[in-house]
């Protein structure tokens, strides 16, 4: 929660009161990790998106290290980079633009994460040249130079509600808002596969599903191996 990338995700909340509420009838069963990707799953299907089944029987971590979730995706990182990042973990150039493009459909994100690519992108104060010319006022007024960086915009501008495939149009035609979704057009490979997608509903929520289930399985712990928290906001 202190990491700088993570500082604006809400809903601990919710997360909470369902553990306490869990630990009331039957404690020491269901861990936190679980309950985090079942709560994706409905969010998920709250917002029209695809109904997905989760494997369950995660346990907790008993770390929990600021200097690991620095090392998540960054905003400002290149193609290669997230590329990179997300092959360490096993997942491929098709996973980066399902899990980007099917979460970022929905949601806001704080100006603080558009300062660079709307003021200082290039040197001498300069915007990303992959933004849309008509797109790019648009931002800036939301967004101002000495603005409120805690102003949040919508991440699929003009459908930021609903589970749909209006996010990848909005990258292909350079109304991305937050630049790491930008850079899925710089490749060749990442822009193929958005592109694939683009007329297909149907193989965009199936595959985005699939691609949610693998990155819930990253470094799973079973067995004797963590345990199960009594509250998710810390160890036992
Ligand atoms: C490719 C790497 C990614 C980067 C660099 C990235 C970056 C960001 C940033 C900067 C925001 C705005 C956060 C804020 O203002 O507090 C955001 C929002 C969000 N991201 Fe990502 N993200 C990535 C991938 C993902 C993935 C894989 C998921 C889940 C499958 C995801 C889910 C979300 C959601 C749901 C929001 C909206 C949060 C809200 O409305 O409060 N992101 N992301």
């Amino acid at each position: 929660m202190k990491a700088q990338g993570n500082l604006g995700v809400a809903g601990f909340d919710i997360i909470e009161s369902t553990k306490a509420e869990l630990e009331n009838l039957c404690p020491g069963i269901v861990s936190c990790a679980d309950i985090v990707a079942l709560a994706a799953r409905d969010a998920v299907s709250l917002v029209r998106g695809p109904n997905y089944d989760v494997p369950t029987g995660r346990r907790d971590g008993r770390l929990s290290k600021k200097s690991l979730a620095d090392k998540l995706p960054d905003v400002d990182d290149s193609i290669e980079v997230l590329r990179a990042k997300f092959r360490d973990k096993g997942l491929s150039d098709r996973d980066l633009v399902l899990l980007s493009g099917g979460a970022h459909t929905i949601g806001v994100a704080a100006c603080f994460f558009m300062q660079k690519r709307l003021y200082n992108f290039t040197p001498g104060g300069g915007s990303d040249p992959a933004i849309n010319p008509r797109f790019l006022p648009k931002l800036k007024a939301k967004c101002p130079i000495s603005g409120d960086v805690n102003v949040r915009i919508p991440l699929d501008w003009g459908s930021h509600n609903v589970f749909d495939l209006h996010i990848l149009k909005n990258i292909r035609d350079g109304n991305a808002v937050i630049a790491s979704d930008a850079r899925l057009y710089d490749d060749q490979s990442t822009r193929q596969i958005l592109d694939s997608y683009i007329t297909s509903t149907p193989s965009f929520n199936a595959d985005f599903a699939t691609a949610m289930v693998k990155m819930g399985t990253i470094g799973v712990k079973a067995g004797s191996q963590g345990e199960i928290r009594r509250v998710c906001t810390a160890v036992n």
